[in-house]
């Protein structure tokens, strides 16, 4: 039987991957900062402790853990703000979640993965790194940041029968507007334009595709023979990242800012 491990498995794309796994035979580690609060659980699922910010609580996690042959980095912040207002400590916090503890992790399960010559990585990414967007510069850069660690280990590892592969959902309703960390000052020069980006944000993931839908997604990453680099699902992934292979790069922003009343 296989073990997998998927980070952030208390709600959303998480829980549904979780749910996933269990229901195709794996045996499932999902993390929580709070694995004893009540709603957190998901059936079949072993949820360990696991604070990304704290790089303690990921050694930890990983040792708990132990052989896992299945990696799904999801659990991550969704931070916005414009880039003259982000607080430092804020950025930083917010590569500590999204990127370095999901980096540790990963170096710290692909060594039993690589002796074991099988291995699953999956970076929950998103399609605002490939389609960067206003007052979210700290976000996309956190998601670009994973998805670069992701494409170039993937020729480091490949030989081993490790695969390695980023999914970029577009919207997806899983209520993480409500989660979402702000940084824009009251009387900000920014405050207008922030607020209509965020009410189109908000209204785009209430519209969103499933949190199985990205599962599935990332079910199809987890099985296939050779993974792909990358996978994007929701927000007509399909097209924009067509018209993103022929439009010159001004247009495409022009796009993504119209998409948000920008
Ligand atoms: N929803 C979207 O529209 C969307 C679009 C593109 C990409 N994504 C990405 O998809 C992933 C999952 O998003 P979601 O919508 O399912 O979000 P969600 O419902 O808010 O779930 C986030 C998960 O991350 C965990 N988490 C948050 N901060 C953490 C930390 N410091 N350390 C460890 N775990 C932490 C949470 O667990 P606890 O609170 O229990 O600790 C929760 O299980 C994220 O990486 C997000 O950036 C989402």
């Amino acid at each position: 039987m296989r073990t997998a491990l998927v980070t952030g498995a208390s709600s959303g794309i998480g829980a549904a991957t979780a749910r996933a796994l269990v229901a195709q035979g794996y045996r499932v580690f999902g993390t929580s900062r709070r694995p004893g609060t009540p709603g957190a659980a998901v059936p079949g699922v072993e949820l360990l402790a696991l604070d990304l910010a704290d790089a303690a609580s990921v050694e930890a996690c990983a040792a708990a853990a132990g052989d896992v042959d299945v990696l799904v980095n999801n659990a991550g912040e969704s931070q916005s703000g414009p880039l003259e207002e982000l607080p430092p400590e804020a950025i930083e916090r917010l590569f500590r979640v999204n990127v370095f503890g999901a980096v540790r992790l990963t170096q710290l399960l692909v060594p039993g993965m690589r002796a074991r010559g099988y291995g699953r990585v999956v970076m929950v990414g998103s399609m605002l790194a490939s389609f960067p967007l206003a007052y979210r510069g700290s976000y996309v850069a956190s998601k670009a940041a994973v998805k670069g660690f992701a494409m170039s280990a993937r020729r480091e590892l490949a030989p081993f029968g490790i695969g390695v592969s980023t999914v970029e959902p577009g919207s997806v309703n899983t209520g993480i507007s409500e989660r979402r960390t702000h940084y824009c000052a009251d009387g900000s020069p920014y405050r207008d334009g922030y607020d209509t980006m965020l009410r189109h944000l908000d209204a785009n993931e209430a519209q969103g595709i499933s949190a199985e839908r990205v599962a599935g997604t990332i079910m199809t990453a987890i099985r296939a023979r050779r993974p792909r680099p990358l996978y994007a699902v929701g927000s007509n992934a399909p097209l924009v990242f067509g018209l993103r292979r022929v439009l010159p790069r001004s247009a495409l922003e022009l796009l993504v800012a119209r998409r948000h009343g920008l």
